[in-house]
């Protein structure tokens, strides 16, 4: 049987590329309007919408700035009704070791990850939950990575912004269980999309390949098909849930 989001207003954050471009197609084949949300890459989210349907709205925002979500959250207002499903999908990701740059560098790069990583699907959630409380329900689904489990080295603003997000998912799904409203998030490993290119093109590749036994990375559809999974109907008790994505790279006790 086909999954299936009939009827369903979803908002996918960062659909111009990647993990979000191939959600919104998957949750477009299953029925669903799509809002196409999209920061810098107006042409990428045009692309898709050309090949998806002009039924499924642009929505631009910066989520690293709170004035700028309220504005998008309010534009999608004049053309969606209501919105059943959130997927806070957009992101960054930079390496920017301690110490190999200046403070100054180090603050801003710190400042830019959490405001767009965690503060971005923060005050979504915010703005987004309180429709979804109105119109009596909805689900919320974040994307997080294994990096908020096995610590990021060069990473540290991406591993650490990456963990506050599961966190605040599993105190989401606490607090609003009592509007109806189900909040989860899937926490993959490496991903082949534009935020993983120039590793893959390093002479690290096949480290990164090797650190799963299947001895690949995923597809952004692998991403994409699991959470169109937790956005049908009757995935309710998965509520407060991490799911792994990541071919046994990091078995997590
Ligand atoms: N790829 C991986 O290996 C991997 C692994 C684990 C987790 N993830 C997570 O999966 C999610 C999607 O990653 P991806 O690999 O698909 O990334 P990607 O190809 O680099 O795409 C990033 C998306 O985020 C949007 N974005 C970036 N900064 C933004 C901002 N300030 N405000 C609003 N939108 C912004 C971009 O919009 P524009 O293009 O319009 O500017 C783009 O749509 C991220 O949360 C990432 O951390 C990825």
């Amino acid at each position: 049987m086909q999954t299936s989001l009939n009827g369903k207003y979803t908002l996918v954050t960062g659909a111009s590329r990647g993990i979000g471009r191939s959600i919104a197609k998957e949750f477009a084949r299953a029925g669903a309007r799509v809002a196409l949300h999209y920061h810098q890459n107006k042409n990428a989210a045009l692309n898709l919408q050309n090949e998806i349907g002009d039924e499924h709205p642009l929505v631009q925002a910066d989520l690293s700035d709170s004035k700028a979500i309220e504005k998008g959250v309010n534009d999608l207002a004049q053309v969606f009704p209501r919105i059943d499903v959130l997927v806070n999908n957009a992101g960054v990701f930079w390496e920017k070791e301690i110490n190999q740059h200046s403070y100054k560098d180090w603050q801003q790069k710190w400042n830019q990850t959490i405001q767009t990583n965690l503060m971005g699907p923060v005050n979504l959630t915010f703005l987004i939950s309180a429709l979804m409380k109105k119109q009596g329900g909805g689900k919320i689904i974040n994307v997080t990575s294994r990096g908020a489990f096995r610590g990021e080295p060069k990473a540290p603003d991406y591993g650490a912004s990456k963990a506050a997000l599961n966190s605040f998912s599993q105190s989401m799904a606490l607090a609003l269980a009592k509007d109806n409203i189900f909040v989860y998030a899937v926490a993959p490993g490496w991903v082949e999309t534009d935020m993983a290119k120039s590793l893959l093109d390093s002479d690290q590749a096949q480290s990164i390949i090797s650190q799963s036994p299947l001895d690949r990375i995923a597809s952004p559809e692998e991403i994409a098909r699991t959470i169109l999974f937790l956005a049908a109907d009757q995935t309710e008790y998965l509520t407060g849930c991490i799911i792994d994505i990541n071919g046994a790279s990091y078995l997590r006790s």
